[in-house]
């Protein structure tokens, strides 16, 4: 079977390396990146473009399309793709309009009785505010989010109204995330610890990833700015295959009847983004594509064959199980200097020759024959081990010394695996 993963990140690295390990499975990437050449078929071409795509993948003799980012899936890829005869893993542009528009999510939510933080969708500022007003003098403290694509950098969490009258105006007035500020979602603010539930789905059928949660903040002790993610660990302490299951039925089982219903069933993977509060879990958000960098601690548990599944989704066959190991996996994320403000890109990226690890590359290129980096999260090195902390420990051991003055990562990934948000 020839797949080609859609992609150029860490997400996409571990997709390859993970599926080139299946048996009689061939890989390509469009783009990819110099760390997935080790697994794929790198195709120079941009994702965005769906006619040049389609045609790569026809002349390739493509059997499967595996779609990893968010953009060309909310810009319609898998549909775009699959009328022109391709078989593709991926929601169409309805489905991922769950990402693409918050209003979207937070409304599906609200009639799926899926619990969520209580909320009102805005297009204009002053009622806005006033709800914020009230929320904040009620609560201490409420979320702010600018309803469309807003390259995560869309939510505020503010403790107080003042900060939640600027989110709002930076959103609808100054427009500073564009077309995806001309509607806002005013939210309450949880508090608990986070939770990253996967699921691959076809149709009302779907099969849970492990669970996983990622590192959000840039620095240690859950500190500093929101990022797209510092780590991910697998699997959690307090979340049995069971609870597991159970958050299955409550947070991905409903979406998926609500989309069959609409007419508009979902092929691919949904991400459900969970705080675990003292009234139990709720939702706060829904991706329509694997988490990064959770995908890369949940493949390096997996043992089934992953191309086998996905294949089963995009023909619409009875999905298999995912066989996953006892091990537990950590992922640590290697980020350039002042990421996610401001940093230096072309940095050169020392030795990998690192043994008892993996290395996906998330932001990497080659400056002639020297591999340089090309965004802020730059590598992710994983591990498994006898449980979270062995695993990451395995990663700190190896990478200690190796990253200078010019990188950045966090050294708790494993270590505190839940961190209370309280408001
Ligand atoms: P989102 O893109 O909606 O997941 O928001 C990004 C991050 O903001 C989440 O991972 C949380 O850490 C935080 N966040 C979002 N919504 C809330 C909420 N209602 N209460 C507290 N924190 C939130
Ligand atoms: N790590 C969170 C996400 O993929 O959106």
């Amino acid at each position: 079977m020839n797949v080609l993963v859609v992609g150029s990140g860490g997400r996409e690295h571990a997709l390859a390396w993970k599926l080139a390990q299946c048996e009689s499975v061939r890989v390509s990437a469009l783009p990819g990146n110099p760390g997935i050449e080790t697994a794929a078929a790198c195709i120079q071409a941009d994702p965005m473009e769906f006619d040049a795509a389609a045609e790569a993948c026809h002349a390739r003799q493509i059997d499967l399309v595996v779609v990893g980012p968010e953009n060309p899936l909310i810009a319609g890829m898998a549909d775009e793709l699959t009328r022109r005869g391709l078989l593709v893993f991926g929601p169409s542009k309805a489905c991922a309009r769950i990402e693409g528009s918050k209003a979207f999510a937070k409304a599906l939510m609200r009639e799926c009785g899926i619990p969520t933080a209580e909320f009102e969708t805005f297009s204009e500022v002053q009622p806005a505010v006033d709800y914020a007003r009230g929320k904040t003098a009620a609560e201490g403290g409420v979320v702010v989010k600018a309803d469309g694509q807003a390259l995560g950098k869309g939510v505020f969490v503010c403790d107080t109204f003042e900060q939640a009258r600027e989110a709002i105006h930076a959103i609808l007035v100054e427009k500073r995330f564009g077309d995806a500020g001309s509607g806002v979602v005013v939210e309450s603010k949880l508090s608990g610890t986070e939770l990253s539930l996967i699921a691959v789905c076809s149709g009302t059928k779907y099969r849970l990833l492990p669970v996983c949660r990622d590192y959000k903040r840039a620095l240690d002790g859950d500190r500093g700015s929101n990022t797209g993610g510092m780590g991910a660990v697998s699997p959690l302490d307090n979340i049995s295959t069971q609870t597991a299951g159970e958050l299955g039925e409550q947070f991905i089982a409903p979406v998926l009847r609500r989309m069959e219903a609409g007419g508009t069933p979902y092929c691919g993977a949904l991400f459900a983004g969970l705080m675990l509060t003292d009234s139990g879990p709720f939702a706060l958000e829904y991706n329509c594509r694997f988490g990064d960098p959770e995908t890369q601690a949940a493949l390096l548990r997996i043992e089934s064959d992953f191309a086998r599944l996905l294949a089963c989704v995009a023909q619409g066959e009875p999905l298999p199980e995912i066989h996953v190991s006892a091990q537990a996996s950590a992922v640590v994320v290697i980020a350039a200097k002042g990421y996610p403000g401001d940093y230096a890109k072309g940095i050169p990226i020392p030795d990998l020759a690192m043994s008892g690890v993996e290395v996906f590359h998330a932001g990497t290129s080659r400056s002639g024959s020297q591999l340089v980096s090309s965004g802020g999260r730059v590598l992710n090195v994983g591990a498994l081990g006898e449980n979270v902390e062995q695993a990451a420990k395995k990663v700190y051991n190896t990478i200690a010394g190796r990253f200078g003055s010019e990188w950045q990562y966090r050294s708790d990934i494993g270590v505190a695996q839940f961190v209370r948000h309280d408001a």
